[in-house]
């Protein structure tokens, strides 16, 4: 059992997240608690700062852990933000994050999200449709304003990632093919109302290697350059999101460093201001999600430990067969003695998809003990739902040796509370 690079180490034998216990936190706010690391998360972060050209602007992608206590460190170091509703535009905002430095992306905005991005005068759109573009002039007109507005293009580019989180292939929903965006900008750059200020693209998430990448810049810059000599004034390259992490040991990343320089090279053939949007590598190996072990089941067939997550908590095993390391929070040496045994780790809900781990070696365990489910800061939290009526989980992040209960656990009358019944008719 290893642990991917992050702040969750073993201290005498105990899991610890930078100075605090896990058992600590367990035994104060209960579990499942996802655990985030203050270290971890500003260390990442200023990989890229320190990285990117100091003109250029990392927009946190907001999705990948919307907490507004992890908004709220990243901005004060400086962070924009990268949002794809409303919601995550209102967070932004609300946790001190400038309006001027946070871009929009998305296919479905609609026209209250595009009112109220005008409104607070964000730094960008990013156009994913001839539709949208034409929305968006529209209201833009209406409210007497002028949209700052970036086309996302679709590079056709193949990428070494799970079909669901890759973006930039042809028949994606995602953006506009290189022709398609040229008429775009042709047609941002003679209606009123708009603003053609940038180029964007983003061609999916945890890829492991810079190729694709590279591939599908060169062919931006060849498009700036032409829309360039056309009269326009291009002046950000959005390169979309951040670099993969490591979820195991066989996973072997790229350094951020690399990757920044890729893109300082790009914007400085293009004369452009880059703008990165990474989510997963700063917060993903920041967090874990500790849980109790409920059950412990051997059949004739299958052994099985059940635990308090279900895939309403983390749902990229379910969703995307994704890997996370699954590690014990008692004494390792202990556990590394006893023998290893081959277990499907699974949840409470009633689903056989709902798994966190499936034939994974790991010791023998009894009822009432703690899991750390690993790499758990990206895309868990944030995918939570309620599904089986489950109140979502708790969120803690560690500073240090002292630590904050950022985000309450849900009670159960949470869940029902915007209800109403058949008593009363509307
Ligand atoms: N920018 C845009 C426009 C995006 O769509 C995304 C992620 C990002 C930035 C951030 O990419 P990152 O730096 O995190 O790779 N739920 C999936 C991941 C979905 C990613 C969607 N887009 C998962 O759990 O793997």
């Amino acid at each position: 059992m290893t642990i991917p690079a992050s702040e969750f180490r073993y201290v005498n034998g105990e899991l610890y997240c930078e100075d605090v216990s896990i058992t600590e936190l367990t035994t104060r706010f209960g579990t499942p608690l996802y655990v985030y690391s203050r270290n971890h998360i500003e260390k990442q972060f200023m990989e890229y700062r320190t990285h990117l050209r100091e003109d250029g602007l990392v927009c946190y992608s907001v999705k990948a852990n919307t907490s507004r206590a992890i908004l709220q460190i990243l901005g004060g170091l400086g962070a924009g933000a990268d949002v794809v509703s409303g919601g995550e535009l209102y967070r932004a905002i609300h946790a001190g994050i400038d309006p001027s430095r946070i871009v929009f992306s998305g296919v479905g905005k609609t026209d209250e999200e595009i009112e109220y991005a005008l409104r607070v005068g964000i730094l960008m759109f990013n156009v994913e449709s001839m539709e949208e573009l034409e929305n968006i002039a529209r209201i833009a007109a209406d409210l007497k304003k002028e949209a700052p507005v970036a086309i996302r293009v679709n590079p056709d580019v193949a990428i070494p990632s799970h079909p669901y989180i890759s973006t930039g292939f042809k028949k994606a929903k995602f953006g506009l093919p290189e022709d398609e965006a040229l008429e775009a900008y042709s047609f941002a750059a003679k209606t009123p109302g708009l603003d053609p200020v940038g180029i964007d693209c983003h061609i999916g998430s945890q890829i492991l290697s810079l190729q694709p990448f590279e591939e599908a810049f060169n062919k931006l810059k060849e498009m700036v350059k032409h829309l360039k000599k056309d009269g326009l004034n291009i002046r950000y390259f959005d390169f979309g999101g951040g670099v993969g992490i490591k979820y195991r040991d066989s996973d072997s990343p790229f350094a951020i460093r690399e990757y920044a320089n890729l893109v300082n090279k790009i914007a400085e053939e293009s004369g452009t201001i880059p703008i990165l949007e990474p989510g997963r590598s700063i917060v993903g190996n920041a967090g874990a999600v500790i849980v109790k072990v409920l059950y412990v089941k051997k059949t004739r067939f299958k052994n099985f430990i059940i635990t308090d997550i279900g895939m309403n908590d983390l749902p990229r095993p379910s969703l995307y067969d994704a890997y996370h390391e699954v590690v014990c929070v008692e004494a390792v040496e202990a556990i590394e003695d006893r023998e290893m045994k081959e277990w499907d780790i699974v949840g409470p809900v009633c689903e056989s998809g709902d798994f966190i781990a499936r034939a994974r070696l790991f010791p023998e365990v009894q009822r009432g003990a703690y899991i750390a489910v690993l790499s758990a800061g990206a895309y868990a939290a944030s995918m939570a739902s309620n599904y089986n009526s489950r109140p979502r989980a708790a969120e803690v992040l560690v500073d240090g040796d002292s630590y904050f209960l950022v985000k309450g656990r849900e009670s159960i009358e949470y869940l029902i509370k915007d209800e109403v019944g058949l008593e009363v008719k509307q």
